[in-house]
């Protein structure tokens, strides 16, 4: 918690579409929100229209496919704000190419970039919320990990081991008062899904049965409902939110 009691919530990649949005609705719910990011020049654009618009939230610079930089800006949050009760494992990147063509580069960016990056970030903040009894570690996955999709065996892997890192990280901490759970969002959107080619992303909306992209809102809304006290039995899960794209 911070000085004032807030509980202090971290959210990695924050100023991407997902993140931004995630950072508000916490802010909202009357969280401590402090935002991660890699991009300072980027950083200080978004935090300075977020303050703007009266969210006061702060900003932490670290490479989340570094352990050592990350564990600088846990400690530095941990000084200057307090300990992190919340982590959402946002941070995260495409690299679409089918696999015959797919470099090592592609494949470790990727990597890195969404699963290495979920131990790093998770191994600096499960200590203290062990002995503070209290924790809440979101993982953002996705549709994608749930099922395969064509040009992202590297996105597909991290994000489907994102999900199993939940399941047993979930079984070892829920006697400590912490939950551990995996969002799989669809298709929203946000910069990330508009890269793709039009013609192939209104291919893929015409497969989604609610008809449209997801809103980066709604995933928020989710989050917000994950980092609650009363979500306090719902752990080791994997809650979808793809407008029925993928049912199973
Ligand atoms: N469906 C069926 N077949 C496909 C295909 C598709 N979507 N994409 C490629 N192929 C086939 C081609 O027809 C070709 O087949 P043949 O060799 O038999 O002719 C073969 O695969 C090889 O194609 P290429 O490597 O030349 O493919 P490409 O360069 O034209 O396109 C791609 C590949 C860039 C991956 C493109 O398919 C694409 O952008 N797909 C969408 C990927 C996607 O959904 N990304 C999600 C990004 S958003 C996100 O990740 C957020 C989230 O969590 C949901």
């Amino acid at each position: 918690m911070d000085k004032n009691g807030k509980r202090v919530a971290l959210v990695t990649g924050a100023t991407g579409g997902l993140g931004t949005a995630m950072c508000k609705k916490l802010y909202e719910e009357g969280y401590r929100v402090v935002g991660n990011y890699r991009n300072a020049a980027k950083a200080k654009e978004w935090l300075d229209k977020l303050r703007a618009e009266g969210y006061q939230i702060d900003a932490y610079e670290a490479d989340v496919t570094n352990y050592e930089s990350v564990g600088q800006m846990v400690k530095k949050i941990e000084e200057e704000i307090g300990p992190i009760d919340i982590l959402v494992n946002n941070a995260g990147i495409t690299r679409d190419t089918t696999f015959r063509k797919m470099t090592p580069e592609q494949w470790h960016d990727v990597i890195n970039t969404n699963l290495n990056s979920v131990f790093n970030c998770t191994r600096h903040v499960i200590n203290g919320m062990i002995e503070r009894g209290f924790g809440r570690i979101i993982n953002i996955s996705s549709v994608n990990g749930q099922r395969g999709q064509i040009g992202q065996a590297n996105y597909s892997a991290a994000k489907a081991g994102m999900h199993g890192f939940t399941k047993t990280l979930a079984m070892e901490v829920a006697n400590k008062g912490i939950t551990v759970n995996t969002i799989s969002p669809g298709y929203i959107g946000t910069d990330m899904v508009m890269a793709v080619r039009e013609d192939i992303r209104n291919q893929i909306i015409s497969q989604i049965p609610v008809g449209r992209l997801g809103g980066t809102e709604e995933v928020a809304h989710l989050v917000a409902f994950l980092a609650s006290e009363k979500a306090s039995f719902i752990t080791g899960a994997n809650m979808s939110i793809n407008g029925g794209q993928h049912v199973y």
